[in-house]
């Protein structure tokens, strides 16, 4: 049924007389069904799109939001700048919870002068990265590594840029959310500790240690989280060069730069 998940939107109109054949039309009431029982669509068509580019995605990883483009977007900006300097060795960047792996490949597809480097606890997930990885044919340049954050990184290594979509949700609000996010999307994903913010407090205190001397951190965070997090950051000596909104006008992202040791 591979044709039935592939029909570009314009054809839709083009061709929206066609008559589809029995086997099609038990298929697509399958698919239907599924959707109408509330799971994620792009669970069912199994990929999603984000900034322009397709992923593969499996109840392993977190369908890739729309809102994390706006911490793509700012990090691959902030990357191009870097390699455009005169006589600056290649930027690197670290992916924090990679899930699909949508941030670190997209970064590495937009800044082909980038190494990327992508951390993630799930096994599972991590096989989905890898395997999206080699889909944009861009493994050489994104190396994957299982880790409890920053845990089981090589000693040796440093970053020009850390970002980060943490898991942000507090426990007590997972049982709220809606059902595509609460029974498809893993919890691991998604549960960010009794108030939300365990991740923030573990990146603040673990990440400069991981940056050259006053990079940058992005990460994005829940709503009504901004105060929070910028303090979280604050208290341990980051400054903080931003606050940026997400199209629909939320607080979204934080840009900081690390202590100075
Ligand atoms: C909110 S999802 C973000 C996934 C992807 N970066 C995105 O933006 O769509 C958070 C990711 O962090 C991973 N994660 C959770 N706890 C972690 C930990 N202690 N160390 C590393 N990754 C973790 C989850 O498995 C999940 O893939």
């Amino acid at each position: 049924m591979a044709e039935l998940l592939q029909v570009p939107r314009l054809k839709l109109y083009l061709d929206f007389e066609r008559v589809l054949t029995e086997p099609q039309l038990t298929a697509l009431r399958a698919m239907v069904k599924r959707r109408a029982e509330r799971e994620p669509l792009q669970h069912i068509v199994g990929s999603a799109c984000f900034c322009g580019l397709n992923f593969a995605v499996s109840p392993a990883v977190l369908i890739p939001r729309p809102e994390t483009e706006l911490l793509a977007e700012r990090a691959w900006e902030s990357l191009q700048r870097l390699a455009r300097q005169p006589g600056s060795a290649p930027p690197s960047v670290l992916d924090v919870g990679t899930g699909s792996g949508c941030l670190a490949i997209t970064l590495a597809v937009k800044c082909p002068a980038v190494t990327v480097h992508a951390v993630e606890i799930s096994e599972a997930a991590l096989a989905v990265a890898i395997s999206n990885a080699r889909q944009h044919g861009i493994s050489d340049r994104v190396l994957f590594h299982q880790s409890d954050l920053l845990a089981a990184l090589p000693k040796e290594l440093r970053f020009d840029l850390i970002v980060a979509n943490p898991p942000y949700i507090a426990t007590p609000e997972l049982e709220t959310l809606q059902p595509e996010v609460r029974n498809y999307d893993p919890r691991l994903a998604l549960d960010g500790g009794v108030d939300g913010l365990a991740f923030y407090r573990r990146l603040a205190s673990e990440a400069p240690a991981r940056l050259h001397s006053q990079s940058t951190l992005m990460a994005e965070f829940g709503d009504n989280q901004a105060d929070a997090v910028a303090e979280i950051f604050r208290s341990q000596g980051w400054t903080i060069d931003k606050l940026a909104r997400d199209l629909a006008g939320n607080l979204r992202i934080i840009i900081a730069r690390g202590p100075v040791y």
